[in-house]
């Protein structure tokens, strides 16, 4: 057993990290105990990958918060929390600007302002980034620098299994340690800032890490998780047999690559928000017959110098994104869900907050605006330790926790009996890994045929069936990660299946249209 924390935090992305550095820095605890669980290396986080950047409107020249606002709650088809949307703008420039301070340095012009891309779903160009589209691996690279230099204890290659409950309150995590064996690691305040679950589907630009842990801890133990229906599919992935996929940011559309059909035509605004572009492809696909469409960036000037980073993806994948139309497939990219929170990352459990993709504050509703996800881990972290620090026991009714606390508007609480999936501590000697591997493919494959970007009640029922029998097949012994993926499948299939409209990410073939009965968060606890 270690000894006991101030705070615990699970996952070591933008969320994570910033909220570990604000933390042991506490001018209130005189720098509280702070541990960092990750279950790889520190860097080896989905915030790594990101790549278009930070929206943030960092001069009102032109752009304005209220703006910013305006394009999220549009982007989020009516399930944006308008609170929780107004703390993201107008908190986030203070923190952009506290990350610039921490080290991490963004793309600047010649004469040292920095440079502003636009990208989909925005009405102004605010998108600061870094080394092109690099920006993700810029800010955990200045993260990780800074977290080395507090007193935070780092806990590298330790799994975190299930939340600790004692007396109807979170007190750390059992986790599995790199030698093999299951540690108890207690905490007063534990909170879960592990990323999203592409790992879902076996389309993804989400890395192998992205597998729903903190997601399905949640689930597990009780806690109320919502909107996770809302799984966004990048349109613009490299459709090539690498996975993760390749992404082609969103901010080559806006410096103006268009997107072509298989004849050749434009057929969509480039620069509408990601959910609207995507299911507008998965449309043409279908008519066509064909598994791709087309990204021509060929008009770009200075593709290289702009975009080096997706240029050598690009490249390295046989392809000349200056002279040849790139072909790329809609890919499974952010969970717009994710465990309830207030406006202050506290969770339905005292003493558990959340923050980052694994959160759902109310900012993203149904569709998340780009560029907006590495901001709200920024502006939630610390939020938690500022709340933790004012000594709040409990959630308030703010963000996305108002409906589930207040109950107006009705919430829409579905209850799930969970699978009979495998629970820690896991045996190690399973079933011989290469079955297991298996089975998660098989997973994914069957997520991406019936839960993927056109869901129907028929293809979620069948992929119902496929995700039952994948977990009967993985049997107590499934390694923590394939169990982590069933249990959020079967949240994901569950709340996919009662909506029964198309909104945001989620596109029924049934249900075509949007209903505005359901213009309401689903709220799902497991029994
Ligand atoms: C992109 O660069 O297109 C991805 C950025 C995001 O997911 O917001």
């Amino acid at each position: 057993m270690t000894p006991q924390l101030d705070l615990l935090i699970c996952g070591s992305g933008v969320a994570g990290l910033s909220a570990a550095i604000r933390a042991a820095a506490s001018p209130i605890y005189r720098g509280m105990r702070v541990g960092v669980l990750s279950k790889a290396e520190l860097v080896q986080t989905a915030t790594r990958w990101a790549q278009g950047g930070v929206a943030a409107v960092l001069s009102e020249d032109e752009d304005s918060t209220d703006l910013h606002m305006a394009d999220t709650l549009r982007a989020g088809a009516g399930l944006c929390d308008r609170d929780a949307v107004r703390v993201l703008v107008e908190e986030g420039p203070g923190r952009v600007n506290e990350l610039i301070a921490l080290g991490a340095v963004f793309d600047r012009d010649d004469g040292g302002t920095l440079l502003l891309a636009r990208e989909g779903g925005h009405s102004m160009p605010r998108v600061v980034h870094a080394g092109g589209a690099a920006t993700g691996a810029e800010i955990e690279r200045a993260l990780v620098d800074a977290v080395r230099r507090t007193a935070a204890a780092v806990l590298e290659g330790w799994f975190a299994l299930e939340l600790i409950v004692e007396g109807g309150k979170c007190r750390g995590v059992r986790a599995l340690a790199p030698d093999g064996t299951v540690n108890e690691v207690r905490a007063e305040h534990t909170l879960v800032a592990t990323g999203g679950a592409g790992q879902l589907f076996s389309v993804t630009t989400n890395p192998s890490q992205s597998t729903g842990d903190g997601l399905a801890m949640a689930l597990l133990a009780g806690v109320a998780v919502a909107d996770v229906e809302f799984m966004q599919f990048h349109p613009t992935a490299l459709h090539h047999p690498a996975m993760p996929r390749p992404l082609l940011s969103e901010a080559l559309r806006g410096h103006g690559a268009l997107i072509r059909d298989a004849a050749g035509e434009r057929f969509i605004d480039e620069l509408l928000p990601r959910d609207l572009v995507s299911r507008a492809m998965t449309a043409r696909m279908l008519e066509q017959g064909v598994e791709h469409l087309w990204l021509d960036a060929t008009g770009l000037e200075s593709f290289d110098d702009r975009f080096p980073t997706i240029a050598a993806s690009v490249r390295a994948a046989g392809l000349d994104p200056t002279t040849e139309w790139l072909p790329i497939a809609p890919a499974a990219h952010y969970l717009s869900g994710g465990i309830v929170t207030d406006l202050d990352g506290s969770t339905d459990l005292p003493g558990l907050w959340a923050c980052g993709e694994v959160a759902c504050t109310g900012v993203h509703g149904a569709n998340r605006l780009a560029s907006n996800s590495l901001l709200e881990g920024m502006v939630w972290a610390p939020r938690v330790v500022e709340a933790i620090e004012r000594g709040k026991g409990g959630p308030d009714p703010t963000g996305a926790m108002r409906p589930l606390l207040r109950g107006t508007p009705s919430p829409g609480v579905i209850w799930a009996s969970p699978l009979n999936v495998a629970r820690p501590p896991f045996g190690s000697a399973g079933q011989p890994a290469a079955d297991h591997t298996k089975l998660r493919d098989q997973l994914q494959r069957a997520m991406t045929a019936g839960a993927g970007g056109l869901r129907s009640a028929q293809s979620l029922a069948d992929t119902e069936h496929t995700v039952v029998s994948v977990a009967a097949a993985a049997g107590p012994l499934a390694p923590p990660e394939l169990r982590n993926l069933l249990v959020v499948a079967q949240a994901l299939l569950t709340a996919a299946a009662a909506r029964e409209e198309s909104r945001g990410s989620h596109v029924r073939s049934d249900f075509p249209d949007i209903e505005p009965s359901f213009s309401h968060r689903f709220v799902l606890r497991m029994r």
